[in-house]
């Protein structure tokens, strides 16, 4: 089957964007000279240490290839065999990682939490560990939270803080999925650490490849000795990148003059943009707050159709069935989401002339 370029920005995916210049520039530097090779260079340094400045910490970092990787190796070390961890039922660990969690973790269970728009409260690990406490029920050990949620939506600081307080009073590690984290920082406007360790987080999967880069994330120890060994971890899982440089560098690029934030703040600017006109759509229903750089919108299959065969690509098997996942990306234009909404509030418009009356 061949396939044409796409013509037009879309809503698909943050990952349908391509890499934004800072990252780029940065590649383009590090393509200079040798360099030692599997992190032992500059860059790799460079970044890490860019990390600890905006964690404002002395953390372990390490560059991953891509999200699923981040996230099952780094709960693979937080977890025995026979431990379990906790998560909301719709997080990517569940529904999107091919049972990768497990498979690294070498069958740890995933248990799920129900939840409203995305966020685990703390009620439910509560019933979740206590559910079963015998011997014979996988023991549960951590607590994955996504910041962003996978909706879009934001724990605040005190939710983030009450979850944590659950998970240490039942001794649960606390493990944060990221790969929109640069959206959270940008939406909430707080230090970093204030979202992570010094909320009670262990370990970040922070995510670099939906803010703007190619490819890569980085997998953030705040509590070092969990991070022991993890170097091992990676090689085994294929993760570590001989030329690790490219990894590296867009991190630079992107954290050494704050591009990160002003990408994300963008792309939560765009999303806010595009609820705005949506909902001046009556046939068109937002489902979820708009914390970040998605909204979730629920349409006629009808107008679905429609906007597909006018070209636009979008996402419904996010969320509950029916709702369109529509994400905004560090390039997305006002342009774009004027379009998409105007071509939205067209074919509702018709679909209502044509409704029985
Ligand atoms: C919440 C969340 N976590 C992790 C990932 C990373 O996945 P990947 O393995 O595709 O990089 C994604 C990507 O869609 C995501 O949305």
């Amino acid at each position: 089957m061949s396939r044409t370029a796409i013509s037009r920005r879309q809503f698909a995916s943050d990952n349908y964007a391509g890499i934004c210049p800072e990252a780029f520039a940065a590649m383009t530097e590090a393509n200079q000279a040798h360099e030692e090779s599997y992190g032992n260079d500059r860059w790799t340094e460079q970044a890490a240490n860019l990390i600890r400045e905006v964690f404002e910490t002395d953390c372990e970092v390490f560059f991953l290839f891509n999200g699923t990787a981040s996230n099952s190796l780094s709960l693979a070390s937080l977890c025995q065999s026979y431990h379990s961890v906790l998560c909301h039922e719709l997080a990517h660990i569940e529904v999107a990682e091919c049972g990768a969690p497990e498979f690294f973790a070498n069958g740890s269970k995933v248990l799920l939490l129900e939840g409203g728009h995305g966020k685990v409260e703390p009620k439910t690990i509560e019933r979740a560990v206590n559910k079963r406490t015998d011997i014979h029920y996988p023991k549960p050990r951590v607590l994955s939270l996504t910041q962003p949620t996978e909706l879009g939506t934001l724990y605040s600081l005190d939710e983030l803080g009450a979850l944590a307080d659950a998970a240490r009073g039942f001794k649960l590690r606390v493990h944060m999925d990221g790969a929109r984290f640069a959206n959270a920082v940008a939406a909430l406007n707080v230090a970093p650490k204030e979202l992570t360790w010094k909320r009670g987080v262990d370990v970040l999967c922070f995510g670099g490849t939906k803010n703007g880069l190619g490819v890569g994330e980085a997998v953030v120890f705040f509590d070092k000795e969990l991070a022991r060994e993890f170097d091992y971890r990676c090689k085994q899982g294929g993760q570590l990148a001989s030329k690790m440089r490219f990894l590296a560098a867009p991190w630079v690029g992107m954290l050494r003059d704050g591009a990160w934030l002003r990408h994300a703040g963008h792309a939560n600017r765009m999303a806010q943009r595009l609820e705005a006109a949506l909902a001046k759509v009556p046939a068109i229903r937002i489902v979820h707050p708009v914390n970040t750089n998605s909204v979730f919108a629920k349409m006629s299959d009808q107008v679905v159709k429609g906007m597909h065969e006018r070209g636009w690509k979008f996402y419904n098997h996010v969320g509950s069935e029916g709702e369109a996942r529509l994400m905004c990306s560090w390039d997305t234009t006002e342009e774009d989401v004027d379009a998409f909404a105007e071509d939205a509030r067209i074919l509702c418009d018709a679909g209502e002339a044509r409704a029985p009356g």
